[in-house]
């Protein structure tokens, strides 16, 4: 398959490079190719003539989205649009990375696939509309969404703890957000399966499992050799940031698993990815 990915240089854009080895693949990302410049997105693809897009570049900074929402309405709704044009116009299928952050995690249970969006902060209201253009623009989508990737490359939940913890000693995290903490190689293996099936739809792709923000901080600690660092629980309340986190926004994946497409749990991922960053280089 050719297969094209946006955002090629971000945490899951590499994670795909590295699981879609044996596909022929190109990409693009900032600064060569801006996905909010039309022609330049619709030429990059159009000149690899991919029969699939995965779609992975967004403004992913949650708390940046909601200081400049005009900023997040180009990068991912008009960006994502151009995307979805640029597909319709070469007859290529879209693969969509969209968001746990599209529900208002009023829930009490993980979301399912046939849930309705509900965003409550801009970044999670921006995926949505991407969501919509797509839906709209090409039969052949798959919209997949996903929750706290952490990749070895990248700057995220599991690297911050870590600084924190060595450069404070001692850390306060939210206990009130829950979610699935997610491995972007776990994530790119699934989505390399997932677009060798032509099930188009809607699709919840996370690492099983979830749990807070704490009890992720608490494993990377323990995992890392930081056991020591004392913890302290915090309501999202107390924490004042610009954008607003949907309290309980799990996933649940139904619609892969249907097919075959789980991912393993999420405590598992995590030690993986602790194992390997703590090895020495060869
Ligand atoms: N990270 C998470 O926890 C998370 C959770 C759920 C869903 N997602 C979704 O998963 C996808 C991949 O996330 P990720 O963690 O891999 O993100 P990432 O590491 O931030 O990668 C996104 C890439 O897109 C690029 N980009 C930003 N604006 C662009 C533009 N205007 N034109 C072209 N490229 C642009 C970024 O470049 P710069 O770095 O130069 O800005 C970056 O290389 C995103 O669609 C995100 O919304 C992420």
């Amino acid at each position: 398959m050719r297969i094209f990915i946006t955002g090629w240089k971000g945490q899951l854009g590499q994670a795909l490079q590295q699981a879609l080895c044996d596909e022929c693949v190109a990409g693009c990302d900032l600064p060569e190719v801006d996905i909010t410049d039309r022609t330049a997105i619709t030429r990059a693809i159009a000149e690899f003539a991919p029969d699939a897009v995965i779609h992975a570049a967004a403004w992913t900074d949650v708390d940046g989205c909601a200081r400049n929402p005009g900023r997040a309405f180009r990068v991912n709704v008009m960006g994502t649009r151009n995307v979805g044009h640029a597909c319709s116009r070469i007859n290529a299928a879209v693969v969509y990375i969209s968001t746990n952050e599209v529900f208002d995690g009023s829930a009490s249970e993980p979301y399912r696939e046939s849930d309705p969006p509900q965003a409550i902060n801009p970044y999670g209201q921006t995926k949505a509309d991407g969501e919509w253009f797509l839906r709209r623009l090409l039969a052949e989508h798959y919209i997949v969404r996903t929750a706290w990737l952490y990749a070895p490359n990248g700057r995220n939940f599991p690297h911050r703890i870590v600084e924190l913890a060595d450069e404070r000693g001692a850390l306060r995290v939210v206990s009130d957000e829950v979610s699935n903490p997610t491995y972007a190689p776990d994530l790119a293996a699934a989505l390399a399966a997932l677009i060798h099936t032509g099930a188009y739809g809607v699709y919840h792709l996370v690492n099983e499992g979830y749990c807070s923000r704490y009890d992720f901080a608490r494993a990377i600690l323990r995992l890392s050799g930081r056991e020591h660092v004392p913890v302290e629980p915090i309501a999202l309340a107390d924490f004042e940031r610009a954008s607003t986190p949907p309290p309980f926004a799990p996933l649940a994946n139904t619609a892969a698993a249907a097919l075959g497409i789980v991912l393993r749990p999420w405590e598992e991922a995590l030690e993986e990815f602790v194992r390997q960053k703590t090895q020495p280089d060869e």
